[in-house]
């Protein structure tokens, strides 16, 4: 697995089951940009499955930064995907809502056209074509605004400016379905155990759709915070072009148990609340 010390790897690796054994890498260890070290590891290792969460999750550093994007989103996931193939391995990759404009305003299914409008988005649909044309045996679970008690996550910086009293502004006509990292590790794990045939593009998402603003509220309410300190924005005030509307659903009759989303931020919080 790679990307194995990210928010979802992280998770991955708490939840897997006992008698998985996991080669666990991160950029240091797997740089999946280069194909030599890439291909060394998989023939090295012939594991059952290559996982892959890794790669360049910063949407607003994109913009300024295509190429790496670009190099990790695209170039590095057809890295895996080839070398995968060439030794008949399945492989699972995670995808994101915004492959998708936001103009349709019902859920999105795994059947409808993406049609991204920032290069965050640009670079993950290039690395899901490429990997889908690279590996017939390919399973990509696409997903959307994963939190978790992880340091680096919307939910710790929405806690943290609220404890220390800081107004936050949140953009309103975002929505989107917030994603408990633990409820996705735990679908990408029955996924790949217990649906071993899967191909293709699935989407798994949190049960309830809600703004950016109406998520941040929730956190601040959960943690026992001042929701005055939530401050309600438009997306005109953001520097970067972002869905409006990027709520997933699945067309396939597949059930994969997600957290209340009250339950998922009580335990996110907890962490921080220790
Ligand atoms: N978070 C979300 O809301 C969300 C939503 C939809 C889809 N996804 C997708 O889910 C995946 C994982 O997301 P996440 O939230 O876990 O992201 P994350 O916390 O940012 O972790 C990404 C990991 O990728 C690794 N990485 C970056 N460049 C690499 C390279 N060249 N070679 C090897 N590893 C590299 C980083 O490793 P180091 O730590 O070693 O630098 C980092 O640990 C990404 O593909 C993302 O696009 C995420």
């Amino acid at each position: 697995m790679t990307g194995a010390r990210g928010q979802i790897g992280t998770h991955i690796r708490k939840l897997l089951p006992e008698d998985w054994e996991l080669i666990a890498t991160d950029s240091k260890t797997l740089d999946i940009t280069n194909m030599d070290k890439v291909e060394q590891m998989i023939a090295g290792f012939q594991p059952d499955i290559v996982i892959n969460t890794a790669g360049y999750t910063h949407v607003e550093g994109a913009e300024n930064d295509s190429d790496k994007a670009f190099a990790i989103n695209a170039q590095g996931v057809l890295n895996l995907a080839r070398s995968a193939d060439k030794h008949g391995l399945k492989m699972l990759h995670l995808s994101t809502d915004y492959v998708f404009d936001g103009t349709k305003y019902t859920p999105y299914v795994e059947s409808d056209y993406p049609n991204p409008l920032n290069i965050y988005g640009k670079s993950k649909l290039a690395g899901e074509v490429a990997a889908l044309a690279a590996n017939p045996d390919m399973l990509i679970v696409r997903t959307s605004g994963v939190f978790s008690s992880a340091t680096n996550s919307f939910l710790a910086a929405v806690f943290n400016h609220a404890q220390q009293g800081k107004t936050l502004s949140v953009v309103g006509d975002q929505i989107f379905c917030p994603t408990y990292a633990a409820d996705l590790a735990n679908a990408l794990i029955t996924l790949v155990q217990d649906y071993p045939k899967l191909r293709g593009l699935i989407h798994f998402t949190g049960g309830v759709a809600l703004s950016w603003y109406d998520f941040a509220r929730k956190i601040v309410a959960t943690a026992g915070l001042d929701t005055a300190l939530v401050e309600k924005i438009d997306s005109t005030q953001q520097p970067i072009v972002r869905p409006k509307y990027s709520v997933l659903a699945s067309e396939y009759d597949i059930r994969l148990p997600v957290s209340s989303i009250e339950d998922a931020i009580k335990a996110s919080l907890s962490a921080f609340l220790a």
